[in-house]
């Protein structure tokens, strides 16, 4: 088993396997307690399960005991994620032993990905439903109530939960999620997400608009547009990304690609700031980061896995672009946005992975010097591609080792990289207080890079220009100077 270690998580690991509540409706008689893993997608996707169940006389509590209903939303992406649900299970059932009419569901990928073999594994576990099915969930909980076990893993060619009016849950209430794609149709051969959250779709541009405009009115003032692989976004009234090809030449005229439906969000909302997450090299054209480029509220910060930088391991890991393919763009972002930020999702010990390989990892790194970066041992993906075809060869010492090689090169260039910053003055918006601090407001600059001031008069929300006097590898510390043009 690998031990993961990123100098970043995708997720704050503080929020792994956090509850959450949202406002209780008093007509509500049970207690649903959800408890959510792995990607920013999950989390959102916890928001949209609350959505639905509250409608059908759940409100949500943060204390397990109280629950009728136990919901946890699982991530597969690694063995050690899936290993963390299983020990939360255990827990789980410690508690069933005391409350037997306490039910317990796993949702999302790791639901998927075992279907019902869940209930035979996992005797505790009364309902298992995959992320296409989450509008089936009051059927399903009918099922277990009349003391039947319940499973719908079935993944769907159009489902984007657009027509559900997202609850938001243990927010800042100042930054929000708005999902515009799901699934994925890239196939790395190392990834599991393919066969977990199935084909991918892009969601209506017309409900995310209304979406965006609906957290502006609650006082949101930053969003994140969420997929697996934003660049790829196309609508072109619905279906699968795959099926393009079979649409009318109207709808093929009316279409909206990911630069155009970018460029519809920050007209919406000129004053909300917009960033996106993620995106793939091979899907991220010109045009993107020219709209990013033409409109001042669209964050200068791209996330742009890329894996290996090595071109042999690349292509075994199905990565649709070359090392010198992916310099070419990364040359385009820092000629049309020369203060953008990057960062990089990389793994280790992928199968053959030899020194040379990962000297090409070091040096590529070297080339681009990432702003941040999350750092992953390989962990064998059963049913993967490379899980069919490929031996894990590079033992668990070679691994590690690589690892801890990258993540000490990714701090020294973030450290790099937030010196830049020094004696510069940064738009920051407020998101809260530091956790370091009581006396000092935290939040983020374009670039993504958490800043840390002292609070004065300022509040939850605010955007205001901070002069930056410090920083660590991870951190900038400035003073701040007056409210931004944006407020
Ligand atoms: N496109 C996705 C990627 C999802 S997985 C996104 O929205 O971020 C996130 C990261 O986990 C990947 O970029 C990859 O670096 C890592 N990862 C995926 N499968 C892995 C595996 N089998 N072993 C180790 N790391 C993995
Ligand atoms: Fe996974 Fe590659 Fe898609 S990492 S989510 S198959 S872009």
């Amino acid at each position: 088993m690998t031990e993961e270690k990123s100098v970043e998580k995708i997720i704050d690991e503080s929020q792994q396997g956090s509850t959450l509540s949202l406002e209780n409706n008093n007509n509500n008689g049970r207690k649903l307690y959800i408890e959510s893993y792995g990607c920013q997608m999950n989390f959102s996707d916890s928001e949209i399960v609350a959505s639905i169940l509250a409608k059908e006389g759940f409100n949500t509590t943060q204390n397990l005991d109280d629950a009728d209903l136990v919901l946890v939303n699982t991530c597969s992406i690694r063995e050690k994620a899936e290993q963390t649900v299983r020990k939360r299970l255990e827990k789980f059932n410690a508690v069933k032993r005391t409350k037997p009419n306490m039910k317990v569901g796993v949702l999302g990928c790791m639901a998927e990905r075992l279907k019902s073999k869940f209930l035979e594994e996992e005797k505790i576990v009364d309902m298992v439903v995959g992320p296409d099915a989450y509008k089936d969930l009051p059927n399903l909980i009918q099922e277990i109530d009349e003391g039947r076990n319940a499973v719908n893993v079935i993944l769907s060619k159009d489902e984007t939960y657009g027509d559900v009016a997202p609850v938001r849950l243990n927010s800042n209430g100042v930054s929000a999620f708005v999902s515009i794609t799901r699934g994925c149709d890239n196939m790395c051969t190392f990834c599991v997400v393919p066969f977990t959250r199935g084909r991918e779709r892009s969601r209506d541009p017309q409900s995310i608009l209304e979406e965006v405009n609906d957290l502006w009115e609650k006082g949101f003032k930053e969003i994140t547009l969420l997929g697996q692989n934003v660049d790829s976004y196309l609508w072109y009234g619905g279906g699968l990304k795959k099926d393009f090809d079979k649409a009318t030449d109207m709808q093929k005229a009316t279409s909206v690609n990911f630069a155009g439906l970018l460029e519809l969000v920050a007209q919406a909302q000129p004053k909300m700031r917009i960033r996106f997450s993620t995106s793939n090299p091979q899907d991220m054209t010109l045009d993107v980061i020219e709209t990013m480029a033409k409109y001042e509220n669209i964050c200068k910060y791209i996330h742009l896995p890329v894996q290996s930088g090595s071109n042999r391991i690349l292509k075994a890991m199905n990565r649709l672009h070359t090392r010198e393919e992916y310099f070419e763009l990364i040359d385009n972002i820092k000629k049309i946005i020369p203060d953008c930020a990057i960062s990089q999702d990389m793994i280790t010990g992928f199968p053959t992975e030899t020194e040379e390989d990962h000297k090409d990892t070091l040096s590529l790194m070297e080339y681009v010097k990432y702003d941040f970066g999350f750092m992953f041992a390989y962990s064998e993906r059963p049913g993967t591609l490379a899980e069919r075809k490929m031996e894990d060869d590079i033992p668990e010492d070679i691994k590690k080792r690589r690892l801890t090689e990258i993540i000490e090169l990714q701090q020294t260039h973030s450290h790099y990289r937030t010196q830049q910053h020094l004696g510069k003055i940064e738009e920051v918006l407020i998101e809260g207080t530091s956790k370091k601090s009581v006396t000092h407001w935290m939040g983020r600059n374009s670039q993504n890079t958490v800043v840390v001031f002292p609070k004065e008069h300022y509040k939850v929300g605010d955007f205001v220009n901070v002069k930056i006097n410090e920083c660590t590898s991870a951190t900038l510390i400035g003073e701040a100077i007056e409210y931004s043009k944006n407020n």
